[in-house]
């Protein structure tokens, strides 16, 4: 099952999940659209045949859905009921913050087996150096960035560019090291000061015609149009633009990286299972897979590097 917003490699970590599953004898079903195919049975037996040629395809072929009812005890008795209906042991799940929050529930609620796959492109999950979808996004977010550079540049322009990342900045910052963009404002560092105000104090263009500046979307940060304006007001000769990249930065054919690690994790999935490991979420440390509680996984704030932040800044003088 794959759950909350879609992330490319999901696809790759089904595949690697039914054929791993069936070579080591077991029967593998396909439950579509989260946890709301759950509670209404939407429910496939899958054979190999039915994930061949979707390692290179973005989004999920199991479709995907954020379900407000499997946050009830209700809806989560339901989706039990439909587990013992259709004779399924044990569940793969493959998502991100919520939809390892709600397996963790669900798997304490009715002792039930559940390994979760960290899939979203925000790679917020701790425990995990990367999760599925993360490296994608972030060349897609260089990409873009990359073309934004041209016509920046060309009129001189400032420009703030939004990225995803919900309450995380590992997108923005990486995805400005990688652009060579000049700053990258983020949840992380935004709570303990005003990032703008320092910006603006430095300097906004010491050296440069033009220049770019991801924003991380949350509240925090105000985002990239908050930032725009602020800037209009202190210097109301720039020309500022804003960019929000939004939803394309979820689609696309998957990295090399991310189809490697989705099916090294969609195996592990399985070894767990046959180890009797249960309510764990598989991670990658060091390239070596890792099990993880759900409780460690979700309940802590993974940390970024801060290390990056002064990387950026002498990279962009
Ligand atoms: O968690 C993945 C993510 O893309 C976040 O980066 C973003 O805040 C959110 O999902 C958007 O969700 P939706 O697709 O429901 O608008």
């Amino acid at each position: 099952m794959t759950s909350g917003g879609d992330a490319p490699g999901m696809n790759a970590a089904i595949r690697a999940v039914t054929r791993s599953a069936i070579y080591n004898g077991m029967k593998v079903k396909g439950i579509y659209r989260g946890y709301k195919g759950l509670i209404t049975g939407e429910i496939e037996e899958f054979k190999t045949q039915n994930v061949s040629n979707i390692i290179q395809r973005g989004g999920t072929i199991l479709k995907t859905a954020r379900c407000m009812e499997f946050k009830t005890p209700e809806g989560r008795k339901l989706a039990y009921e439909t587990l013992q209906k259709e004779e399924i042991d044990a569940l793969v799940a493959i998502g991100g913050d919520g939809t390892l929050t709600g397996a963790r529930i669900f798997a304490q609620e009715f002792n039930y087996p559940v390994v979760g796959l960290p899939g979203t492109i925000d790679n917020d999950l701790f425990g995990t150096d990367v999760t599925i979808g993360y490296d994608t996004a972030l060349n897609t977010i260089m990409e873009c960035v990359d073309k934004i550079r041209d016509t920046a540049s060309s009129h001189d322009r400032l420009f703030f560019i939004e990225v995803m990342g919900r309450d995380a900045g590992f997108l923005a910052l990486n995805g400005a090291l990688a652009s060579g963009a000049e700053a990258a404002i983020i949840p992380e560092i935004s709570k303990e000061k005003d990032q703008l105000s320092d910006m603006i104090e430095f300097g906004l263009r010491t050296s440069k015609n033009s220049s770019i500046v991801l924003v991380a979307e949350s509240e925090v940060t105000g985002g990239a149009i908050g930032a725009a304006e602020r800037v209009k007001k202190e210097y109301p000769n720039f020309d500022v633009r804003v960019t929000i990249l939004g939803h394309l930065q979820r689609g696309g054919s998957p990295s090399a990286q991310d189809r490697i690690m989705a099916t090294r994790m969609g195996v592990a999935a399985i070894d767990a299972l046959l180890e009797d490991q249960r309510n764990v979420m598989i991670g990658i440390q060091n390239e070596q897979i890792v099990y993880v509680p759900f409780s460690k996984a979700i309940r802590n704030e993974k940390p970024i590097n801060r290390d990056l932040l002064n990387i950026l800044r002498i990279s962009s003088i």
